[in-house]
């Protein structure tokens, strides 16, 4: 009898530092790590640059056949390598452009089904660690544990200037809260797996701890075999 490896399904809202954490902890397990979000921004990329307009649903339906999506990890970045067909995108999928796009074409039925037919592919056989926001809803519900990351707007807002910073774009605080905000509001109203806590997720409020001690509370609850 062989034991499945374990999922971990890790859920949030944005900026709650769920890619760090994912990755090491992934790292630590030796298991493979899965960002659903830079699948979603993958797509979204892939309709901006195919110049369909962001409403134009069916349109975009129409896209997915032709839109092969590739991630890749790289060294100990919490980022994977992403790919739509032949082009590299890893940088081009965190622009604020897309960033600002990603949501409306998150939303689209025909967009998850595609994108949650991959994420469950890449889940088939166990040893995974999914961060996204419906990893524990929807796309793993049996995941062996599951956690939902949370951190204020204030906190995630000032997280994502120091990242952006890195990448040489200057946004000011106060509009990155409002995106946030804004992006929440979108992201966990939406009628199809909106953000949503799983009832038996484990929630870590991450203001005030460290990535590390983050890291150790999720391991603290992974079945040892
Ligand atoms: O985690 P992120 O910021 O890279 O996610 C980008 C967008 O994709 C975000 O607006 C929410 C959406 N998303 C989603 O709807 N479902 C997921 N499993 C992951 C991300």
């Amino acid at each position: 009898l062989t034991v499945r490896q374990p999922i971990i399904a890790i859920d949030g809202p944005a900026g709650a530092g769920k890619s760090t954490v994912t990755r090491q902890v992934a790292d630590k397990l030796g298991l493979l790590y899965l960002d659903t979000g830079a699948m979603y921004r993958a797509v979204t990329w892939y309709v901006l640059e195919c110049g369909i307009p962001v409403q134009d649903e069916t349109h975009i339906a129409q896209f997915l056949k032709t839109c092969q999506i590739r991630l890749e990890p790289q060294g100990d970045s919490p980022q994977c390598r992403v790919w739509v067909n032949q082009h590299e995108v890893t940088q081009a999928i965190r622009s604020p452009d897309v960033t600002a796009q990603v949501s409306t074409v998150a939303a689209f039925p025909a967009v998850r089904e595609f994108l949650v037919r991959q994420q469950q592919e890449y889940g088939a056989a166990g040893g995974l660690v999914a961060e996204g926001r419906d990893m524990g809803t929807q796309v793993f519900p049996d995941a062996e544990v599951k956690i939902f990351l949370t951190a204020s707007v204030q906190e995630r807002a000032r997280r994502r200037q120091l990242d952006l910073e890195k990448q040489g774009y200057e946004v000011s605080l106060s509009q990155l809260e409002a995106e946030i905000a804004q992006r929440d509001q979108q992201d966990s109203t939406r009628p199809i797996s909106p953000l949503q806590k799983a009832e038996d997720a484990i929630e870590i409020q991450t203001d005030d701890l460290t990535v590390e001690d983050v890291v150790s509370q999720i391991l603290s609850h992974v079945p040892s075999d």
